[in-house]
Parts: C-alpha cells; structure tokens; sequence
C-alpha cells in the first residue's frame, strides 16, 4: 500500500506533475466516509496499482477536482470510476461542459455533511478558484493551491526549485501567483474565515502535510496579505 496513512479515514499518496521546468509533487487526498465510500480530492496520475490501492480501502464515491489547475485525469477516472459522483470546480467544470456526468462544486451541497465543510475561494489569482476542505473528524483542511509547503528532507533540487518560485522554506504562496490577487480585501476574508474553521493538520496539492501547526501555517503564509 503506497498510500500514506495520516489519520484514521485519511491517506495522502504522491506522484510527480511538471509546473514549468520544475518537478512539482501531486498530492491526493483520500478521505474514507462514514457510510464507507471515498472521497478523492485531487486525483493523480491513474494507473492499476493506484485503481487497486484506492479499490481497497473503500467504494470510490465521489472523486473531486479542486481548482481548475487541477484538472488532469477526468477522463481516465471517469472510465475507471463509472459509479463514483465526479465533482469540479465552478471554473473547471465550466471548461469540461463535453464531460456531462462531472458536477459543479457548490458549498451549500450536504453530500459530505457533517464529516466535510467546504468554502468556494473565488476571484483567487486571475483566472484561478479553488474549492477547500475541511475534514471535520481529523481536524484536517485539504487544499490544492492556496499553499504550498516543502519539508527540508526533500531533495536539494526540489528544494531549490520550490525557493526559486517564494515556496521554501516553510509553508508559503510562490510569489508568482501573488500578483493576480486583484482584490485583496476579498480573498483576505476568504482566509480568515478559512481561519476560523477547527483544524490543526495542513494538507497541501504540493508537496508535504503539515501534520500540526497546520492553521499557523496557514496563517504565516497570507501574512503578506494584509486586511
Ligand atoms: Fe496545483
């Protein structure tokens, strides 16, 4: 079992994307529901062994896909997956309208109640939204691309790499995505009711969990992002 277990109903597993010329870690979330069936955030690269992985822990009920970055393998998990719910953000689900069986995110929606609150973070950076989560029985909150953090045991390469776009050391937003946040009041109100949300463990699209301290993390890396 590759997967990484982090908490009782939640594994995180790896694989490795490109973000321009540096080799970006991809984490998946898989959250195991109360009634048994997976919720799968962010799903990474599909192969047989991670079908047969994610086939084991539970039923495959709902696969997510966060932000409109975050659109890889649709088509792939759609095929696999032919039960599973498929949800996409606003942003996303709008440029895969040929995909008819994928449903909008919408905040409001109780599917995953009590066990998962999310927030819509709209009007991100530019052209970016992303829908976060909180796992209410771990005290975890998932995100894609609201922040990245990079431990110090990685590779010096990754590390460099992470430095090189503001993302290391620590859990940070890479300056390049701080200039297209236009309104700035707006997503600082995102953040703090982010903030307000019971959590302790950060897990991050790219690269490591923050197992605790996760909401000071989160916390430190808006900083720049004042009221
Ligand atoms: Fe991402």
């Amino acid at each position: 079992m590759p997967f990484q277990q982090v908490d009782d109903n939640v594994w995180l597993f790896e694989r490795s994307i490109r973000f321009g010329p540096i080799p970006l870690p991809h984490t998946m979330t898989i959250v195991r529901l109360p009634n048994g069936g997976l919720f799968v955030h962010s799903p990474t690269n599909l192969d047989s062994t991670t079908a047969a992985d994610l086939e084991a822990l539970g039923t495959v009920d709902s696969i997510v896909w966060p932000s409109w970055w975050h659109d890889m393998y649709l088509r792939e998990y759609a095929a696999a997956f032919p039960r599973a719910k498929l949800y996409g953000s606003p942003l996303l689900a709008k440029a895969q309208r040929s995909l008819v069986s994928l449903r909008v995110l919408d905040a409001d929606a109780p599917q995953w109640a009590p066990c998962i609150d999310s927030l819509y973070v709209d009007r991100m950076r530019l052209f970016l939204d992303e829908f976060v989560f909180l796992h209410r029985p771990s005290r975890s909150l998932i995100v894609a691309d609201l922040a990245f953090h990079v431990d110090e045991g990685r590779s010096p390469f990754t590390r460099s790499s992470f430095r090189f776009i503001g993302a290391y050391p620590g859990c940070n937003v890479p300056w390049v995505l701080k200039p297209g946040t236009k309104d700035r009041k707006y997503m600082r109100a995102k953040i703090d009711r982010i903030l307000d949300w019971d959590f302790d463990r950060l897990i991050v699209g790219h690269a490591d969990v923050v197992q605790t301290g996760g909401k000071d993390a989160l916390r430190n890396a808006y900083r720049w992002l004042k009221s």
